[in-house]
């Protein structure tokens, strides 16, 4: 059969069953199938009996509301493509943004940056670090068994193909005794932590296959944010930064807390492309020149 005419029974199927970009995912799922780039689908040959059956399959899953990232087994993240499946979180292209700035920020550093990656889970920002700043030394924290092993997998994959290998530390990132090697040493400190105030209603795919874990950060879903700033204040070296994912319900509330812990300056929030508050920064003060609690921050571009 032709791509084009399963594509098109696939992508009405997914519409249906409530899927956004049903076209979009249709191509992906049958480019799987076949082997070839999206790009290329309408100059493939058809597809012979066995992948049509293995195409519907894919397309079924998928209508159950199955991430499709899942279904191929991976997921894109900047340059890189991580290995994702079950019992950890898909990375989300609006952590690019928290990635890039982080990498940006890095750059800023003269000597061999130290960057710390909190709530790594795939290793998707850590190890996006590691390949864009070749000099830097990466660590990352995850205490979740089933997503360490999708983290150790990549970080294996990332090394073998030439990337400065990451640091995997196995932790409870609200410990406050995390990293305590680290104290004060840190460049950069990144972190995209569960957030999700847990009366949220999340859509099938998050709540049937990201784990609870890493979606849902308490009640108000600061759970983890609190403490990861606290912490934060401790490692970062004066004048080392921080920048922190957060619910887009949260563009006020965690710049406010970071400007009431008075050891931060800079605060600032950016926005994704869509507009919505996405992740907060700031940057460490030097010992003994603490803030007032409450100190006024700004609004950034991400
Ligand atoms: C939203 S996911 C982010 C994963 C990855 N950084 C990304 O951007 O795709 C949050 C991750 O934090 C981990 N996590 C949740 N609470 C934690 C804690 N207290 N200590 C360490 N890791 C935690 C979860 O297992 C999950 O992998």
């Amino acid at each position: 059969m032709r791509p084009s005419r399963a594509v098109s029974g696939a992508a009405r199927r997914l519409a249906d069953a409530g899927v956004d970009a049903a076209r979009a995912e249709a191509e992906q799922l049958a480019a799987y199938v076949l082997g070839v780039p999206r790009g290329r689908l309408a100059l493939a040959d058809g597809f012979d009996p066995d992948q049509l059956r293995r195409f519907d399959e894919l397309v079924a899953r998928r209508a159950d509301r199955e991430p499709l990232q899942h279904l191929t087994g991976t997921a894109g993240f900047r340059h890189l493509e991580l290995a994702v499946g079950p019992g950890v979180f898909v990375p989300r292209p609006e952590t690019e943004l928290l990635a890039g700035w982080g990498v940006a920020r890095g750059l800023e550093v003269v000597d061999r940056p130290l960057v710390v990656d909190l709530c790594s889970g795939s290793g998707a920002i850590a190890l996006a670090v590691a390949q864009e700043l070749p000099g830097a030394r990466v660590v990352a924290v995850e205490r979740s068994p089933e997503a360490l092993r999708w983290l150790r997998r990549n970080a294996t994959d990332r090394a073998a193909a030439g990337d400065r290998p990451v640091e995997v530390v196995v932790a409870d990132v609200t410990d406050p005794e995390l990293l305590a090697d680290l104290a004060g040493r840190v460049d950069v400190l990144l972190c995209n932590p569960p957030y999700v105030p847990r009366s949220v209603v999340v859509p099938p795919e998050v709540a049937g296959h990201d784990p609870d874990e890493a979606v849902f950060g308490g009640a108000d879903g600061l759970a983890v944010i609190g403490p990861v700033v606290r912490r934060a204040a401790e490692l970062l070296r004066p004048g080392g930064v921080l920048g922190i994912e957060h619910d887009d319900t949260h563009g006020t509330a965690v710049p406010e807390l970071l400007a009431a812990d008075g050891r931060f300056t800079a605060v600032a929030e950016h926005h994704d492309l869509a507009g919505r508050p996405r992740f907060a920064t700031a940057s460490r003060r030097p010992d003994g020149d603490r803030a007032d609690a409450g100190t006024a921050w700004q609004t950034g571009s991400s």
